[in-house]
């Protein structure tokens, strides 16, 4: 597995906290390797293989006397790895080595004030002059009863037990979260636990990164051929880079022009992938293809289902052209590791089938390197810069697979494509132009399928309204609208109006997600 066994890392063991992954974050922000595993998966007999230096519990919604709902591993206790608690990982260690825990009689959410009991290398710089600090708590258990040989290193109004230590197996609880913002000096406080408790070494830059994977791609597909789907976005041109690097004229990408994409931006991967890094690339236009397969469908759903497979069906003949491919590369991203693993084992409902070019060839029997499956989208970025992609790519919007066709609900005509290219294409020129467009995480021009009447000189016109969409998020998950000034709107609103034939209202989407998606469809 690419980059999972070679490194030593910190091992984040997740019971479900919505906090896992900034944990894991942190860590990495602070130069270290970082793994979340669910408490499901614990398997003791790979821990040494795997090069744990140390353990983060997360928190977790769960009681620990739920027994039932989670499973906890006892003999992590006995591998003489420094182990750290977060909240109910705090309370989970403790009930383990013989403390209690039990319902809070306040609960705490939100800040807290927490006072220093005893000295501690865990806390070494986390406390101010008069020996306190504000933390985040989330709590509603609490533990009552210490383990046995442990001490109380911090303790707050509700609890006395907030920070605890067994110095001499290296064990520490915090009933708070170090890992948020909120909390003043958390990450002092995981820094200390990295380096001065676990003494791991810096093994995180994107330069080590870049280094560590070449290798393991060379490692694991040797001297075979490996196609990859280029779309031009972020994750997918990262990916055929370091495949380029690391194994050369073996690489093939695969570009499909599904005539749904943003203005010119065919012509922009071409020129970037096969001109300038000069990238072994296949171009394929398959416009007419994709355009009427989508003939009279408007169901968002459909849509979506209909360019997937025509994708696969498109790749799947090409990758058959090329002789004796072994491996499909495709950017799978942290994340989406994680997101597709339910902790808790709930199922979440389904909003979209997202569409993804990879995953897909089953049937042709391909193998997958997926290198990024364990970078979080910054870390990707910066990987990007270090492997000399142009900030131009780096910095793109994210821009979904489907393209165009989830950007105008109803049904797809080329009119309704030319106009909409049009007007993303002003949009997005007038965000660069005024210095926006990296303050936003996502903008687009959206289509919407009803016409209105207005008045352009002395004329009735009876034309499509265009819906702009700019956002402001940290991962897609969840966002905010963006606010514009007057100025920019009313600039962006004429420029629209008076070059684009087609459309003669515009007007721009103030939810946030939730209620509504980042997509129209
Ligand atoms: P939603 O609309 O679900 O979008 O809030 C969240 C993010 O995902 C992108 N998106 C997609 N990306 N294939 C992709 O590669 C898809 O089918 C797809 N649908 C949505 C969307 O642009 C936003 O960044």
């Amino acid at each position: 597995m690419i980059l999972s066994n070679s490194l030593s890392k910190i091992l984040i063991i997740d019971f479900g906290s919505q906090f896992t992954q900034l944990i894991a974050r942190r860590v990495r922000e602070l130069g270290v390797f970082s793994v979340i595993i669910s408490h499901k998966k614990v398997n003791i007999r790979t821990f040494t293989k795997q090069n744990v230096s140390g353990i983060i519990l997360s928190g977790g919604p769960l009681n620990v006397y739920q027994k039932d709902k989670f499973s906890f591993d006892k003999r992590i206790l006995k591998l003489r790895i420094p182990i750290l608690g977060i909240c109910f990982g705090h309370q989970i260690l403790s009930k383990e080595l013989g403390g209690r825990v039990k319902k809070s009689k306040h609960r705490e959410f939100g800040l807290a004030q927490v006072t220093k009991v005893s000295n501690s290398e865990l806390t070494r710089n986390f406390f101010d002059k008069k020996n306190k600090n504000e933390v985040w708590m989330s709590h509603s258990d609490q533990v009552s009863r210490m383990p046995k040989n442990f001490r109380i290193i911090a303790s707050s109004q509700n609890s006395k037990l907030t920070i605890i230590e067994n110095l001499k197996d290296k064990f520490y609880g915090v009933q708070f979260h170090p890992e948020v913002t909120h909390t003043n000096n958390g990450k002092i406080l995981l820094r200390n636990f990295l380096f001065l408790i676990c003494k791991v070494k810096k093994n995180w830059s994107s330069k080590d990164q870049k280094i560590n994977l070449i290798k393991e791609i060379q490692d694991q597909v040797g001297n075979n051929k490996v196609i990859c789907g280029l779309s031009g976005g972020v994750d997918s041109s990262v990916v055929a880079q370091l495949l380029s690097k690391a194994i050369k004229k073996n690489l093939i990408c695969i570009f499909v022009n599904n005539g749904l994409l943003r203005k010119n931006e065919e012509l922009q991967v071409v020129n970037t992938f096969k001109k300038k890094l000069k990238i072994n690339l296949i171009y394929v236009n398959a416009e007419k293809e994709f355009i009427k397969k989508l003939n009279n469908i408007f169901d968002p759903e459909k849509k979506r289902k209909i360019i997937g497979n025509l994708f696969i069906k498109i790749f799947e003949r090409y990758a058959k052209k090329i002789k004796d491919v072994k491996f499909l590369a495709q950017g799978t991203l942290y994340p989406d590791l994680i997101e597709s693993k339910s902790v808790t084992g709930s199922q979440t409902s389904k909003i979209k089938s997202h569409h993804n070019v990879g995953g897909l060839p089953k049937k042709m029997k391909l193998k997958l390197v997926e290198p990024l499956k364990f970078l979080f989208k910054d870390e990707v970025r910066k990987l990007g810069l270090e492997l000399n992609l142009s900030k131009d790519i780096i910095s793109r919007h994210p821009f979904p697979g489907p393209g165009l066709a989830i950007r105008m609900p109803g049904v797809i005509t080329n009119e309704k494509i030319r106009i909409l290219k049009e007007a993303d294409y002003y949009f997005i020129n007038e965000l660069r132009k005024s210095n926006l467009y990296d303050k936003i995480w996502q903008a687009y021009a959206a289509l919407l399928p009803v016409k209105t009447v207005g008045v352009m000189g002395d004329n009735r016109t009876y034309e499509y309204i265009c819906l702009l969409r700019a956002i402001t998020s940290q991962d897609g998950m969840t966002a905010d609208f963006y606010n514009f000034d007057k100025k920019f709107m009313q600039t962006i609103s004429n420029k629209i109006i008076n070059n684009i034939r087609g459309i003669n209202r515009v007007v721009y989407d103030i939810t946030s997600k939730p209620p509504s998606t980042i997509e129209l469809e």
